[in-house]
């Protein structure tokens, strides 16, 4: 009843991991890949290994998260040979994530991932908003479509970008006409919405260290936004061009919210660092229960049918 197409593969349900939750180390990987996830994604990989900033630096908050990690990771090679490895026992393909520094260490990733054996999907990270004086380069259009101009006049496998939330009618019309000149296969919206801060009111402090309690936020929080940005894209891009809807998915209704705005995917952050890989076999029973309820068969039935009103 959930099976999704997605790139030509058809994945037992929609549901995926962010990337960040989850992800970072082989075991956590392992525990994903054997979890009634549909697929899954690896944490956004730089060059080399990052220790990322300093702790405490994810909380928990009654209607989310903040973080701040700063792109903590084993490396890109420790992420390849995983990939590789584990492409050996399964045809499900692999989500990798890649977040350079700068462009020429992305160009330099995406080159060794065209040039490697690995048949999966990968997502460049264009929104993380946590690394102290990197700004997130898709709020930088010229950037993004310098960056995009480079990729593609070499990468020929199935690429998606990671984007930051938008607000302004204006920016998902033009952040759309650049992604429309591109063979993406799919934008994953949103990343956290960045630089919230959270305070404890017991202690009138901030609840992470790094950026003196900046960080992005995600969970309940962020679903209004992200359901936006995943119907703009959805009504904006080209239809090639898929959509990974991310942002307060909790539930099957949230779940269902994402798919009825045109997300072909769905990931899920907070929740998942909250309740551990076992939610996604209480999100797979909770959408497919409000399927049966509304009569569908499938998720094809009522993808991106949301209704306006006239
Ligand atoms: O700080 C982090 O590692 C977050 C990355 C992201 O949001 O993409």
């Amino acid at each position: 009843m959930l099976t999704t197409n997605f790139l030509d593969f058809d994945f037992e349900n929609p549901f995926m991991n962010a990337s960040g939750v989850h992800c970072m180390t082989i075991k956590e990987l392992d525990e994903l890949s054997t979890s009634a996830a549909g697929a899954y994604i690896m944490k956004s990989a730089t060059p080399e290994k990052r220790a990322g900033n300093s702790e405490p630096r994810y909380y928990d908050v009654p209607l989310g998260s903040i973080n701040s990690m700063g792109l903590p990771n084993l490396g890109f090679e420790y992420y390849l040979e995983y990939a590789l490895k584990q492409q050996e026992n399964t045809k499900r393909p692999l989500f990798f994530s890649v977040a350079g520094m700068s462009v020429a260490e992305n160009i330099a990733m995406l080159k060794e991932i065209e040039a490697s054996d690995f048949a999966g999907v990968t997502e460049l990270n264009l929104s993380c908003p946590n690394v102290p004086g990197k700004p997130q380069v898709a709020y930088d259009f010229e950037l993004t479509e310098e960056t995009l101009n480079q990729v593609f006049t070499f990468f020929t496998k199935p690429l998606g970008v990671k984007l930051p939330p938008y607000f302004d009618m204006a920016h998902f019309d033009q952040m759309a006409e650049i992604l429309n000149k591109y063979p993406l296969a799919y934008v994953n919206s949103i990343n956290s919405i960045g630089n919230g801060l959270y305070i404890d009111t017991t202690s009138d402090q901030v609840v992470i260290k790094p950026k003196e309690g900046f960080g992005g936020i995600g969970g309940q929080y962020v679903k209004p936004t992200a359901l936006a940005n995943v119907r703009a894209f959805y009504t904006r891009l080209k239809p090639e061009i898929k959509i990974i809807g991310t942002g307060g998915i909790l539930t099957g209704q949230d779940a269902y919210e994402h798919l009825l705005c045109g997300a072909t995917m769905l990931q899920v952050g907070t929740q998942l660092q909250k309740e551990g890989p076992a939610i996604f076999e209480r999100l797979t029973k909770e959408l497919a229960s409000i399927m049966t309820l509304k009569g569908y068969q499938t998720i094809d039935e009522f993808r991106g049918k949301l209704k306006v009103i006239d």
